[in-house]
């Protein structure tokens, strides 16, 4: 080979390879960052706690990566205080330019993500705060819910109670979105099969003074108690109650997060405490096994409600990326696959109604030793109204 011949060779290798390593550079995607906006510290740290393993579990199931992108999270901890949600929520989208927002636990804080997530357009998948609004009037193409809107638990729960031959009932819950929607559910369904709401007593977020509002429940003497309260302020409630020496005459009963993840420190004071929720313990069922197995195995704990909506979040989120082939400005088809996708639960497999909230079955389950035992089905496929939303 001439050296003119030798040159222009090496020349064609050269440029074949520069040419060569853009498209190869083009194979390796970004890493998508998922921003966990969650409390880490307040009454509800033990739930965010258990949504990010949830989360986290899952995404170590698939190898660390959803359609085809590697994960990094990004975390915030909103303590669940709604007054600084939107700082914290602009800290994720502006600041640290998030793919995908997942959070929170609290209803407040919830509804300022989801007018973030639709103003900016940001993608935000809902693990576990019920406020209706968010599947209801502020719905939009690039918000989903993992978890239940509160109106769905309360309001099965008026049903299992009017079906046990209660009459007249007291709610009891903290002052804020998720405890006026849960009972109003309740109330909704209770008075709807012939019973009575006699009394609505609450008291602020996350306040834990329950002594004057168990005196009420006291003089008032209803047929039974619906009670909303969750994390640290449900393991208060469940032992005043019994303290009170109400729970002989007056039987207390609850939405599911009464008694999910509190039973170690409520002991034989939840004994019994009939709850409705779309988890239960003991499901029994393969897929609830795995889960839990595979939980237990990772965090050394077992898994409750809140796990298994970080779980199904992130299920949920992989399912959207694998039809985007990881893009998720792609909203539509990022919709479209979710909108006709059955979701592989723990709990059970659940679709997503139009608004993107779960359509899902609620247990009836009573607490025995250190389980909610599933009794039944007190709602089957309960669709979520979804009132005001337009999409
Ligand atoms: C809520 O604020 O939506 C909520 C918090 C804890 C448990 C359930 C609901």
């Amino acid at each position: 080979m001439t050296r003119t011949k030798k040159f222009k060779l090496s020349f064609l290798v050269a440029a074949a390879a520069a040419l060569a390593l853009p498209s190869a550079m083009a194979q390796a995607p970004k890493k998508l960052k998922v921003g966990l906006m969650l409390p880490a510290t307040g009454t509800f740290a033990v739930l965010g706690t258990a949504v990010e393993n949830g989360f986290k579990l899952y995404v170590a199931e698939q190898g660390g990566k959803l359609g085809g992108r590697e994960i990094e999270y990004v975390k915030v901890d909103d303590e669940s205080d709604p007054s600084k949600a939107v700082d914290n929520v602009n800290k994720l989208i502006k600041r640290d330019n998030v793919d995908v927002l997942i959070g929170s636990v609290h209803s407040g804080v919830a509804m300022a993500m989801a007018k973030s997530a639709k103003d900016s357009g940001t993608l935000l998948i809902v693990p576990n705060a019920g406020a209706d609004a968010v599947t209801g009037p502020m719905c939009a193409v690039n918000i989903f819910r993992s978890s239940f809107s509160n109106w769905q638990p309360g309001y099965a729960m008026g049903q299992a109670m009017a079906a046990k031959g209660h009459k007249t009932a007291v709610t009891i819950t903290w002052k804020y979105a998720a405890g006026d929607e849960i009972a109003r559910g309740f109330k909704e369904a209770f008075e709807k099969a012939g019973g009575k709401v006699t009394k609505e007593l609450n008291l602020p977020f996350p306040n834990v003074e329950f002594q004057a509002l168990l005196t009420e429940i006291a003089a008032a003497k209803p047929d039974a108690v619906f009670s909303f309260f969750a994390g640290g302020g449900a393991v208060k409630f469940v032992k005043d109650y019994a303290g009170a020496g109400l729970k002989k005459s007056i039987p207390l009963y609850g939405a599911g997060f009464l008694t999910d993840g509190t039973l170690e420190a409520q002991g034989a004071d939840a004994d019994g405490v009939l709850t409705t929720l779309h988890y239960a313990d003991a499901l029994n069922t393969p897929r609830d096994n795995s889960f839990r197995l595979a939980y237990a195995k990772a965090y050394k704990m077992q898994p409750d409600v809140y796990a298994v909506q970080g779980y199904d979040a992130a299920q949920m989120l992989g399912i959207g990326l694998t039809a985007t082939k990881g893009d998720v400005s792609k909203k539509d088809e990022f919709a479209a696959a979710l909108r006709k996708a059955t979701i592989d639960s723990p709990r059970g497999a659940f679709t997503i109604s139009k608004a993107h909230n779960p359509v899902q079955d609620i247990y009836l389950r009573q607490v025995s030793g250190k389980e909610n035992k599933l009794v039944g089905v007190a709602s089957k496929s309960l669709l979520d109204p979804g009132r005001g939303c337009r999409m």
